[in-house]
Protein backbone atom coordinates (compact mmCIF):
# COMPACT_ATOMS: atom_id res chain seq x y z
CA UNK A 1 0.00 0.00 0.00
CA UNK A 2 1.37 3.72 -0.55
CA UNK A 3 2.53 5.18 2.79
CA UNK A 4 0.68 8.27 1.23
CA UNK A 5 -2.54 6.76 3.09
CA UNK A 6 -0.57 5.78 6.46
CA UNK A 7 0.66 9.36 6.74
CA UNK A 8 -2.84 11.54 5.65
CA UNK A 9 -2.98 13.95 8.68
CA UNK A 10 -6.24 13.85 11.13
CA UNK A 11 -7.80 11.14 9.38
CA UNK A 12 -9.16 10.23 12.57
CA UNK A 13 -10.15 13.00 14.26
CA UNK A 14 -7.42 12.93 16.58
CA UNK A 15 -4.76 14.83 17.59
CA UNK A 16 -1.91 13.93 15.11
CA UNK A 17 1.64 13.17 16.70
CA UNK A 18 3.95 12.60 13.62
CA UNK A 19 6.39 9.93 13.02
CA UNK A 20 9.28 12.14 13.82
CA UNK A 21 8.16 13.46 17.33
CA UNK A 22 10.43 12.07 19.80
CA UNK A 23 8.32 12.33 23.35
CA UNK A 24 10.19 14.37 26.14
CA UNK A 25 12.80 13.26 28.29
CA UNK A 26 12.07 11.26 30.68
CA UNK A 27 13.70 13.33 33.70
CA UNK A 28 11.46 16.28 32.98
CA UNK A 29 8.62 13.74 34.01
CA UNK A 30 8.19 11.74 37.40
CA UNK A 31 7.65 8.00 37.18
CA UNK A 32 8.22 5.21 39.31
CA UNK A 33 11.79 4.47 39.77
CA UNK A 34 10.97 0.55 39.29
CA UNK A 35 10.36 1.33 35.51
CA UNK A 36 13.84 3.31 35.25
CA UNK A 37 16.33 1.85 32.11
CA UNK A 38 13.31 0.13 30.74
CA UNK A 39 12.01 3.24 28.83
CA UNK A 40 12.32 5.51 26.28
CA UNK A 41 10.85 8.74 26.54
CA UNK A 42 7.46 10.14 27.66
CA UNK A 43 5.19 10.35 24.35
CA UNK A 44 1.81 12.09 25.93
CA UNK A 45 2.53 13.28 29.28
CA UNK A 46 -0.75 12.35 31.52
CA UNK A 47 -1.91 16.20 32.23
CA UNK A 48 -2.47 15.98 28.42
CA UNK A 49 -3.88 12.92 27.82
CA UNK A 50 -6.81 14.21 30.70
CA UNK A 51 -6.85 17.27 28.93
CA UNK A 52 -7.65 15.75 25.68
CA UNK A 53 -9.99 13.23 27.27
CA UNK A 54 -11.92 16.63 28.84
CA UNK A 55 -12.62 17.80 25.40
CA UNK A 56 -13.69 14.08 23.77
CA UNK A 57 -16.17 14.30 27.16
CA UNK A 58 -17.69 17.39 25.72
CA UNK A 59 -17.63 15.76 22.14
CA UNK A 60 -19.82 13.07 23.44
CA UNK A 61 -22.18 15.03 25.14
CA UNK A 62 -22.67 16.95 22.45
CA UNK A 63 -23.81 13.97 20.27
CA UNK A 64 -25.47 12.05 22.67
CA UNK A 65 -26.71 14.46 25.59
CA UNK A 66 -30.35 13.53 27.39
CA UNK A 67 -29.92 10.12 25.95
CA UNK A 68 -29.44 7.10 28.18
CA UNK A 69 -26.18 5.04 27.60
CA UNK A 70 -24.14 1.90 28.33
CA UNK A 71 -20.63 2.50 28.60
CA UNK A 72 -18.91 -1.08 27.29
CA UNK A 73 -15.32 -0.58 29.31
CA UNK A 74 -12.61 -3.15 27.45
CA UNK A 75 -10.46 -4.14 30.52
CA UNK A 76 -7.68 -4.06 31.15
CA UNK A 77 -6.29 -1.47 28.83
CA UNK A 78 -9.08 0.82 28.19
CA UNK A 79 -10.09 1.36 32.05
CA UNK A 80 -8.00 4.30 33.23
CA UNK A 81 -9.23 6.03 29.86
CA UNK A 82 -13.23 5.07 30.93
CA UNK A 83 -12.81 6.09 34.38
CA UNK A 84 -11.38 9.50 33.67
CA UNK A 85 -14.04 9.99 30.62
CA UNK A 86 -16.84 8.74 32.59
CA UNK A 87 -15.65 11.08 35.06
CA UNK A 88 -15.62 13.71 32.66
CA UNK A 89 -18.95 12.99 31.72
CA UNK A 90 -20.09 13.36 34.74
CA UNK A 91 -18.86 16.85 35.72
CA UNK A 92 -20.50 18.17 32.86
CA UNK A 93 -23.94 16.31 33.35
CA UNK A 94 -23.58 18.18 37.11
CA UNK A 95 -22.89 21.43 35.68
CA UNK A 96 -25.35 21.78 32.90
CA UNK A 97 -29.44 21.17 31.64
CA UNK A 98 -28.13 18.19 29.73
CA UNK A 99 -26.71 15.09 31.00
CA UNK A 100 -26.41 11.58 30.10
CA UNK A 101 -27.48 8.75 32.14
CA UNK A 102 -24.93 5.63 32.43
CA UNK A 103 -24.47 1.99 32.85
CA UNK A 104 -21.00 0.72 32.81
CA UNK A 105 -20.05 -2.49 32.04
CA UNK A 106 -17.03 -4.39 31.90
CA UNK A 107 -15.60 -6.89 28.73
CA UNK A 108 -11.86 -8.43 28.50
CA UNK A 109 -10.14 -8.80 25.84
CA UNK A 110 -6.73 -10.20 25.12
CA UNK A 111 -4.84 -10.77 22.09
CA UNK A 112 -1.33 -9.22 22.42
CA UNK A 113 1.96 -11.27 22.88
CA UNK A 114 5.13 -9.45 23.72
CA UNK A 115 4.28 -6.65 21.08
CA UNK A 116 2.82 -8.40 18.29
CA UNK A 117 -0.91 -8.97 17.68
CA UNK A 118 -1.87 -12.74 17.28
CA UNK A 119 -4.47 -14.11 15.70
CA UNK A 120 -6.73 -15.53 18.11
CA UNK A 121 -8.44 -12.69 20.76
CA UNK A 122 -9.82 -14.00 23.19
CA UNK A 123 -13.49 -12.09 24.75
CA UNK A 124 -13.97 -12.87 28.14
CA UNK A 125 -17.20 -11.89 29.90
CA UNK A 126 -19.17 -10.85 27.12
CA UNK A 127 -21.08 -13.95 26.59
CA UNK A 128 -24.53 -12.77 27.17
CA UNK A 129 -24.94 -9.22 26.12
CA UNK A 130 -28.44 -9.25 25.70
CA UNK A 131 -29.00 -6.49 27.98
CA UNK A 132 -27.54 -4.04 25.50
CA UNK A 133 -30.78 -4.73 23.14
CA UNK A 134 -32.08 -1.23 21.70
CA UNK A 135 -29.77 0.72 24.12
CA UNK A 136 -27.26 3.53 22.79
CA UNK A 137 -23.90 2.04 23.45
CA UNK A 138 -20.45 3.50 23.77
CA UNK A 139 -17.38 1.12 23.83
CA UNK A 140 -14.54 2.11 25.37
CA UNK A 141 -11.01 1.70 24.16
CA UNK A 142 -7.58 2.60 24.60
CA UNK A 143 -5.75 1.57 21.94
CA UNK A 144 -7.09 0.68 18.19
CA UNK A 145 -3.62 -0.90 16.63
CA UNK A 146 -4.68 -3.02 13.44
CA UNK A 147 -8.28 -2.38 14.16
CA UNK A 148 -8.97 -6.38 14.22
CA UNK A 149 -9.68 -6.81 17.88
CA UNK A 150 -12.36 -3.81 17.46
CA UNK A 151 -14.17 -5.07 14.43
CA UNK A 152 -14.54 -8.31 16.47
CA UNK A 153 -16.09 -6.66 18.93
CA UNK A 154 -18.24 -4.67 16.94
CA UNK A 155 -19.66 -7.80 15.03
CA UNK A 156 -20.13 -9.24 18.38
CA UNK A 157 -21.85 -6.08 20.01
CA UNK A 158 -24.07 -5.92 16.88
CA UNK A 159 -25.69 -8.80 17.15
CA UNK A 160 -27.20 -8.34 20.55
CA UNK A 161 -29.04 -5.74 18.36
CA UNK A 162 -28.52 -2.09 20.46
CA UNK A 163 -30.01 0.63 18.68
CA UNK A 164 -26.66 2.73 18.33
CA UNK A 165 -23.04 2.31 18.49
CA UNK A 166 -20.29 4.51 18.91
CA UNK A 167 -16.83 3.92 20.17
CA UNK A 168 -14.35 6.26 22.01
CA UNK A 169 -10.66 5.20 22.04
CA UNK A 170 -7.86 7.31 23.09
CA UNK A 171 -5.19 6.18 20.62
CA UNK A 172 -5.11 5.03 17.09
CA UNK A 173 -2.42 4.23 15.36
CA UNK A 174 -1.00 5.04 11.73
CA UNK A 175 -0.45 1.10 10.29
CA UNK A 176 -0.44 0.61 6.73
CA UNK A 177 -3.12 -2.23 6.63
CA UNK A 178 -5.57 -0.89 9.91
CA UNK A 179 -9.73 -1.78 9.32
CA UNK A 180 -11.45 1.01 7.70
CA UNK A 181 -13.51 1.75 10.96
CA UNK A 182 -12.23 4.41 13.32
CA UNK A 183 -13.22 4.98 16.41
CA UNK A 184 -16.28 8.13 16.74
CA UNK A 185 -14.03 9.89 19.30
CA UNK A 186 -10.34 9.75 19.06
CA UNK A 187 -7.77 10.94 21.08
CA UNK A 188 -4.77 10.87 19.50
CA UNK A 189 -3.69 9.50 16.35
CA UNK A 190 -0.26 8.18 17.08
CA UNK A 191 2.84 6.40 14.64
CA UNK A 192 2.70 2.51 14.67
CA UNK A 193 4.94 2.19 17.89
CA UNK A 194 4.34 -0.10 21.04
CA UNK A 195 3.31 2.27 23.67
CA UNK A 196 2.74 1.23 27.41
CA UNK A 197 1.19 3.40 30.68
CA UNK A 198 -2.08 4.85 31.32
CA UNK A 199 -3.28 1.27 32.01
CA UNK A 200 -1.70 0.20 28.78
CA UNK A 201 0.82 -3.03 29.46
CA UNK A 202 3.65 -4.73 28.02
CA UNK A 203 3.16 -8.30 29.37
CA UNK A 204 0.89 -7.08 32.22
CA UNK A 205 3.70 -4.61 32.93
CA UNK A 206 3.41 -0.51 33.07
CA UNK A 207 -0.26 -0.62 33.39
CA UNK A 208 1.00 1.64 36.73
CA UNK A 209 2.57 4.37 34.74
CA UNK A 210 0.90 7.48 34.37
CA UNK A 211 1.87 8.71 31.24
CA UNK A 212 2.21 6.91 27.56
CA UNK A 213 5.55 6.23 27.26
CA UNK A 214 7.76 4.30 24.27
CA UNK A 215 9.63 1.20 26.14
CA UNK A 216 13.44 0.65 25.18
CA UNK A 217 14.70 -2.50 23.99
CA UNK A 218 16.00 -3.23 27.62
CA UNK A 219 12.15 -3.01 28.54
CA UNK A 220 11.13 -5.40 26.18
CA UNK A 221 13.98 -8.42 26.66
CA UNK A 222 13.01 -7.79 30.61
CA UNK A 223 9.68 -8.20 30.30
CA UNK A 224 9.75 -10.54 27.49
CA UNK A 225 7.23 -13.69 27.91
CA UNK A 226 7.82 -16.65 25.73
CA UNK A 227 4.62 -18.00 23.78
CA UNK A 228 4.39 -21.21 26.18
CA UNK A 229 4.29 -19.56 28.88
CA UNK A 230 1.16 -17.45 27.96
CA UNK A 231 -0.49 -20.13 26.42
CA UNK A 232 -0.22 -22.01 30.05
CA UNK A 233 -2.30 -18.38 31.17
CA UNK A 234 -4.78 -18.12 28.30
CA UNK A 235 -5.42 -21.66 28.87
CA UNK A 236 -5.97 -21.04 32.93
CA UNK A 237 -8.26 -17.68 31.85
CA UNK A 238 -10.28 -20.43 30.16
CA UNK A 239 -11.09 -22.67 32.23
CA UNK A 240 -11.63 -19.74 35.41
CA UNK A 241 -14.17 -18.22 33.11
P1 LIG B 1 -5.47 -4.34 17.34
O1 LIG B 1 -6.33 -5.56 17.22
O2 LIG B 1 -4.17 -4.51 16.64
O3 LIG B 1 -6.19 -3.08 16.93
O4 LIG B 1 -5.02 -4.20 18.84
C1 LIG B 1 -5.85 -3.72 19.80
C2 LIG B 1 -5.47 -4.24 21.18
O5 LIG B 1 -4.08 -4.56 21.29
C3 LIG B 1 -5.72 -3.17 22.19
O6 LIG B 1 -6.96 -3.45 22.81
C4 LIG B 1 -4.55 -3.30 23.15
O7 LIG B 1 -4.90 -4.15 24.21
C5 LIG B 1 -3.46 -3.96 22.38
N1 LIG B 1 -2.44 -3.01 21.87
C6 LIG B 1 -2.28 -2.59 20.60
N2 LIG B 1 -1.25 -1.74 20.49
C7 LIG B 1 -0.74 -1.60 21.72
C8 LIG B 1 0.35 -0.81 22.27
O8 LIG B 1 1.05 -0.05 21.58
N3 LIG B 1 0.54 -0.93 23.60
C9 LIG B 1 -0.20 -1.73 24.41
N4 LIG B 1 -1.23 -2.48 23.94
C10 LIG B 1 -1.50 -2.42 22.60
MG1 LIG C 1 -2.46 -5.68 26.53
Amino acid sequence: MEDAAVQSVGRSGGIVIKDDWPGYSLDLFSYPEHYSGDLDCVFIPHGVIIDRTERLARNIMDDLGDHDIVVLCVLKGGYQFCVDLVDRINALSRNSNRTIPMRVHFIRLKSYLNDQSTADLHIVGAEDLSFLAGKNVLIVEAIVGTGKTMEKLLKHVEAFQPKMIKVAGLLVKRVPHNAACLPDYVGFEIPDQFVVGYALDYNEYFRDLDHICVINEKGKMKYKIEKEELQKEANAIQQKA
